[in-house]
């Protein structure tokens, strides 16, 4: 208790992040992180030729995968996968512990991924254009913060009064590439990555938004059994299968994407997917419904698959989009933890993590 309280001044506090905020959240912070090791790397990717020079070529369209291997680790890896930016599972939005840490501290072996073209994997073999887009004020409404720009939900997971966790959230974004051609090539990279055997041979992906879609689509091009589970944080977009009347979208990132019914069954060998969803988004919602079309077809074919409504369901109320960012993120990795518990994904592996 004494060497807690002398530590406390000594810490330099992240920007944001006062010593009140830091104490008082001290009590999920009281195990270190022991790490193994942690590093990065390049995965999937294509090398292009110069059709002017054959001389030169371009590496280019691979995925990036940072990793963060634990002294202890458990079997199943968390693979994070992002829509907006890695920034979301880093920290709360006050700066407060992320999924990131939270997981790590668990044994958790974690990979953060950045798909082709996104954030560290910025080297495309197409051409890409940024063009500003004034997006902040609809941001503020995408992620369920409130109803229009600074009018926010009464009961919303986020530090309202601080005007720098706004700052940082809206600022923490990179682009997404939200098209059809690019869901393919993400699903690919992350499939050559998920078989490649270095993310380990249970993997579950934790997902948010658009990056739902991509994780689907992942599993179904995976070509080895690697993959054990998905859970999706607001998934804006599905995979169905062929022979239904349903309709595949090719026009922007957010399907349905409609595959032969022999490729939509691989999600039906998963050991588990979760569609989650918060109390903010309306049952009538079009990704909602999607979702438990998803999962009933999923079931049909005996797969595993649950939508949980963190309202409803779990009684949690005031949910962004991002609820794994969210003030009651404890809450909502706790709802993970008996995910991969009852799906026997967080068993120790017993020694240490070899690539
Ligand atoms: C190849 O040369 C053509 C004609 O000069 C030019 O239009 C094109 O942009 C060049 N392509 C590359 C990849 O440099
Ligand atoms: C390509 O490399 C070869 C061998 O070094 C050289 O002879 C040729 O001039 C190079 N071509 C160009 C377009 O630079
Ligand atoms: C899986 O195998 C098929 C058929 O060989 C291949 O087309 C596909 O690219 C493979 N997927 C990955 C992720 O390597
Ligand atoms: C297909 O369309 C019919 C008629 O509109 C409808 O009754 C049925 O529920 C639809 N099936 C699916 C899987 O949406």
């Amino acid at each position: 208790m004494a060497t807690t309280l002398l530590l406390v001044p000594l810490l330099s506090l992240p920007h944001g992040v006062n010593a009140e905020s830091l104490s008082s959240s001290h009590r999920d912070w009281d195990k270190p992180i022991m790490l193994d090791r942690s590093g990065g790397f390049q995965i999937g990717g294509t090398i292009i030729t110069n059709p002017n020079n054959t001389n030169q070529t371009l590496s280019c369209d691979h995925g990036y995968m940072e990793y963060f291997l634990p002294w202890e680790p458990r079997q199943t890896s968390l693979v994070m996968w992002h829509s907006s930016s890695t920034q979301v599972w880093q920290n709360r939005w006050d700066g407060g512990q992320g999924y990131k840490d939270m997981f790590l501290r668990r044994g958790y072996p974690v990979f953060l991924w950045d798909g082709p073209r996104v954030g560290r994997a910025n080297w495309g073999c197409r051409p890409t254009t940024y063009i500003p887009q004034y997006r902040d004020q609809g941001n503020f409404v995408a992620w369920n913060f409130g109803p229009s720009f600074m009018n926010w939900w009464p009961d919303v997971q986020f530090p309202t009064n601080d005007p720098g966790a706004w700052q940082q959230a809206t600022s923490a974004r990179y682009d997404e590439f939200d098209n059809y051609e690019n869901v393919l090539l993400h699903a690919h990279a992350a499939a050559v990555a998920a078989d490649s055997g270095k993310v380990g041979k249970s993997i579950v992906y934790l997902t948010n938004s658009a990056g739902g879609l991509r994780a689907q689509l992942t599993a179904i091009r995976s070509n080895t059994t690697n993959i054990k589970g998905i859970v999706t944080y607001e998934s804006i977009g599905y995979v169905f299968p062929s022979g239904l009347n349903i309709t595949q979208d090719a026009r922007g990132g957010f399907g349905p994407i409609v595959v032969p019914v022999e490729e939509f069954k691989k999600l039906a060998k998963l050991a588990a997917i979760q569609f989650v969803w918060g109390d903010h988004r309306d049952p009538t919602d079009t990704y909602v419904q999607q979702s438990r079309l998803c999962a009933a077809l999923i079931n049909q074919y005996g797969g595993n698959a649950q939508v949980l409504m963190l309202g409803d369901d779990a009684g949690l109320k005031g949910s962004t989009h991002i609820p794994f960012a969210d003030m009651d993120n404890a809450k909502v990795a706790k709802l993970l933890d008996k995910f991969l518990e009852r799906h026997g994904l967080n068993r120790f592996l017993g020694k240490r993590w070899r690539f």
